[in-house]
């Protein structure tokens, strides 16, 4: 059937395409057919609305690149509304009730095929932990999930303390001078990067670090195809862009050895690091080759936007909002226990300011706008409409976060403090953060140590604040080239005496 839909699909795009050239009713009628397709309606028969489709990929890149934007516009199709990633409908749903009502059964939720980004993207990451259903996917985080308990990160910390104080020295290059600007995300990444590299491949020597780097770099750069979309998102796209799925097959090849390598050499060692465990699994014949590969590929290259947006704009909104930042290093400072080392119990506590800049860094900032695509089995009735079952729903993680009415009037200030009066429990449906269901971010608690852990030491070596061309936080400029919009900012960051 889906088959069959697509090659409708490709047959009414070429003659819709070759005959309405030109004309501005191409998409209309496009559009027309894909809602008889798939018709959504409410208890009265309104068909449910969404933006007009478009030219060639419907609403998939809009969704990554221009979220922020799109929030804004896509508001005025109400609460629920519908938008197109190419032939696949998504149902955009942008209130916690619905969020609520969507998640009852979370536990038996599917994900929806190659997050429906096309074939380009299935060969990166469609059979990573985050995109398996089932048995297979439980399968799969069973043999990673034991490395990021809350206990096994406790047990990191100090690690992690130790190389994020090493990293956070060398930051200010310029080492004659007070002061040094540094572009925040580009000076950043690396250190979530190799730190969760670390907690995969154990202590790495710098060579490993450097061939890890280019395979990353190389598989980011395949983003580029997906972001593309159009004959990317087919199988044809093997015969009609040879060098592109050249480029895939040297990444594919390399990653492989890469792993391969590490096992060997990481095996010899007690205890043995993440690598060595799950690797055999592969050489054991438990778990396919391209499971952990691409599993390894989302920790680690997919992850890579993710960590580095969310540390990023929690160095931002700090450099930008310097009363918090002052009060934030008098709490940091009142937790050292000696030069460079501070209270584990502290980096853990579940009511510091730190706790609270974090939660709300990512409640202004979350690292994508419309959520992973996923369906429910069942039947849901989501803001008055009929949604079939197994159709992919996404969430709108602004519209939770920030345009929610549980935040209050203030919803758009950086103003950590708010979260000393709410209950975790409350949050369950209005912070989009980790994820709201089973399938929640298997690196959270690592991900929480790794970027609170820095921002400790971040603040007490340096003050941060913005140069003065960068000032209204609305106005940011983010990065274009990368699936998730990291902020393209510089801070001023001077040395504490
Ligand atoms: C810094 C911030 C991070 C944020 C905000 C974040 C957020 C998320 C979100 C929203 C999901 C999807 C949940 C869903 O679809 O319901 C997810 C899944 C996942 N994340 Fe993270 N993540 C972060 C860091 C990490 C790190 C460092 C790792 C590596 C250990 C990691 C590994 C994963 C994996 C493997 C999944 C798939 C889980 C599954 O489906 O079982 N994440 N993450
Ligand atoms: C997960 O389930 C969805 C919906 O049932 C299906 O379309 C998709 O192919 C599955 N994903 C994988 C990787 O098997
Ligand atoms: C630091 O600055 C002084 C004087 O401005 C200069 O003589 C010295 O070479 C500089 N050192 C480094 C390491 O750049
Ligand atoms: C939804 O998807 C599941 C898993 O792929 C399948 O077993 C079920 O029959 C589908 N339901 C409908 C109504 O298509």
């Amino acid at each position: 059937m889906a088959l069959l839909i697509s090659v409708l699909f490709c047959c009414i795009i070429i003659a819709d395409f070759a005959w309405l050239l030109g004309s501005r009713k191409g998409p209309t009628l496009l559009m027309k057919i894909l809602e008889f397709i798939y018709p959504i309606r409410d208890q009265q028969g309104r068909s449910i609305s969404g933006p007009q489709w478009r030219w060639p990929n419907g609403h998939m890149i809009d969704k990554f690149l221009d979220g922020r934007e799109k929030s804004k516009e896509w508001r005025a199709f109400g609460s629920v509304y519908r938008i197109w990633s190419c032939d696949i409908p998504e149902i955009a749903i942008t209130t916690p009730e619905d969020v609520r009502a969507f998640h009852t059964d979370s536990d038996v939720h599917d994900k929806s095929a190659s997050s429906n980004g096309g074939w380009f993207f299935h060969q990166l990451l469609g059979e990573c932990m985050g995109l398996v259903n089932g048995t297979r996917w439980r399968r799969v985080r069973s043999k990673f999930s034991h490395a990021f308990t809350h206990r096994a990160v406790l047990d990191m910390s100090a690690s992690i303390s130790a190389d994020s104080c090493e990293y956070v020295r060398n930051l200010a290059v310029e080492k004659n001078k007070s002061s040094s600007t540094v572009h925040a995300s580009q000076n950043l990444m690396r250190f979530p990067f190799f730190c969760t590299a670390q907690s995969i491949y154990g202590p790495m020597t710098q060579d490993e670090k450097d061939r890890l780097w280019s395979i990353g770099q190389q598989s980011l750069a395949l983003m580029r195809y997906v972001l593309s979309g159009g004959v990317y998102r087919f199988d044809i796209c093997r015969l009609l862009r040879p060098e592109a799925a050249k480029e895939l097959a040297a990444f594919r090849e390399q990653w492989s050895s890469f792993n391969k390598e590490m096992y060997n050499l990481r095996r010899p060692l007690s205890p043995a690091p993440l690598i060595v465990s799950t690797w055999k699994q592969v050489i054991d014949g438990h778990l396919p080759e391209n499971e952990i590969l691409q599993t390894l590929s989302e920790m680690l290259f997919a992850n890579l936007d993710v960590s580095s947006h969310v540390l990023t704009w929690l160095v931002t909104l700090l450099a930008e909002n310097v009363e918090v930042q002052q009060k934030l290093r008098a709490e940091i400072r009142s937790a050292r226990t000696a030069p460079n080392t501070f209270s584990i119990d502290y980096l853990n506590a579940k009511d510091s300011l730190l706790k609270h800049c974090f939660l709300e860094s990512l409640r202004l900032r979350p690292f994508t706008v419309f959520s992973i695509p996923e369906s429910s089995p069942s039947e849901k009735i989501l803001g008055g409409f009929r949604i079939p079952p197994n159709t992919s729903v996404v969430v709108d993680t602004l519209a939770i976060n920030v345009r929610n009415p549980f935040w209050g009037e203030d919803s758009h200030l950086f103003k950590p403090e708010r979260f000393s009066y709410i209950k975790s429990a409350e949050l369950r449906y209005n912070l989009f953060a980790f994820g709201f269901g089973t399938r929640k971010c298997l690196g959270m608690h690592f991900a929480e140590t790794m970027v609170k852990v820095f921002v400790v030491h971040l603040l007490d070596q340096y003050e941060l604040h913005l140069p003065s061309s960068e000032q209204n936080a609305e106005e940011y400029k983010v990065g274009r080239d990368t699936w998730v919009p990291t902020a393209n900012v510089e801070v001023v960051l001077t040395k504490i005496a």
